[in-house]
């Protein structure tokens, strides 16, 4: 479905953003592997070629501008174009609102908020000088990994689901902004993702809540009507819909991806 397509994914060292990058290489695009933690990316993109796929990797902070147009130049030195950039990663703390401090606030707003705004921002300002793709009206495809977090807020997370309510305030205005140039802008609304951070999550709550861990995912699952946690997979599956053609006509939308969790 994505043959000949080229791709970046950021935060994609573990957990969904691997995900994402796994399955983008698996749909026959050749995937830019990038995460703060070079060694990780080094590592997906290693799994990706020695299972047969075309992925190249890059340390990316995105707090960093400079790091992302360091990446965009590297990309179009390589490849001339990019196709698709998944603007992924993210980080979270959890706290009491009463608690809350500034650390908290610019740690999350840092990589959840400006990170997604200046991937997207620095791709877009090269993919708008781009021929579209190949057999398409499009000249690319930017999407950003958000959360259900991003649709109802949840105690603990203020600071967390207001970056996160932010990236779909961006999605929306850089969708009206990006369409003239054929690009589309969209955003995934994961639940509650078995990853790295949800192990980190569980133990601050169980923590705070004075309950075990296994409680705590209990609650996850109960608040699941599908009954399960969800999968990284889960997540990559929609992302690869968003990057594909069947996907094409639809921008500035963000798809809830949670097993029921939220229904508005
Ligand atoms: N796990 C969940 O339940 C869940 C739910 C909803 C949304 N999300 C979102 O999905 C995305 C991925 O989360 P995950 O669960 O896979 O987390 P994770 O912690 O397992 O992986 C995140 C990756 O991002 C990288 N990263 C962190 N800060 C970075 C930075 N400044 N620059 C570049 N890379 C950085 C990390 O090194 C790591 O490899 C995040 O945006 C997160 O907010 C996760």
């Amino acid at each position: 479905m994505l043959k000949g397509r080229i791709a970046l994914v950021t935060g994609a060292g573990s957990g969904i953003g691997e995900a994402i990058a796994k399955r983008l290489a698996d749909e026959g695009a050749k995937v830019w592997v990038t995460d703060r933690d070079g060694g990780a990316a080094h590592r997906v993109a290693e799994a990706i070629r020695s299972g047969g796929g075309q992925a190249h990797c890059l340390k990316v902070d995105v707090t960093r501008r400079e790091d992302l147009e360091s990446a965009c130049d590297a990309v179009y030195a390589e490849d001339g174009r990019v196709d698709i950039v998944v603007a992924n990663a993210g980080v979270s703390t959890m706290r009491p609102f009463l608690d809350l401090t500034d650390e908290d606030w610019d740690f999350n707003f840092a990589v959840n908020a400006k990170g997604v705004f200046y991937t997207l921002q620095t791709f877009a300002r090269r993919m708008k000088d781009q021929p579209p793709m190949p057999s398409s009206e499009l000249r690319g495809k930017l999407i950003a990994t958000a959360s259900m977090a991003a649709r109802q807020a949840a105690p603990l997370l203020a600071h967390y689901s207001a970056s996160k309510f932010a990236v779909l305030g961006l999605v929306q205005a850089a969708a009206k902004e990006l369409a003239p140039h054929r690009i589309t802008v969209n955003a995934v609304n994961p639940g509650f993702v078995k990853t790295a951070m949800q192990d980190r999550e569980v133990a601050w709550e169980a923590e705070l809540r004075g309950l075990t861990p296994e409680e705590v995912i209990a609650d996850y699952i109960r608040q699941t009507p599908l009954g399960r946690l969800e999968r990284p997979e889960d997540v990559a599956g929609v992302v690869a819909f968003l990057a594909g053609p069947d996907a094409d006509f639809i921008t500035g939308e963000a798809i809830e991806v949670n097993g029921g969790a939220w229904i508005f």
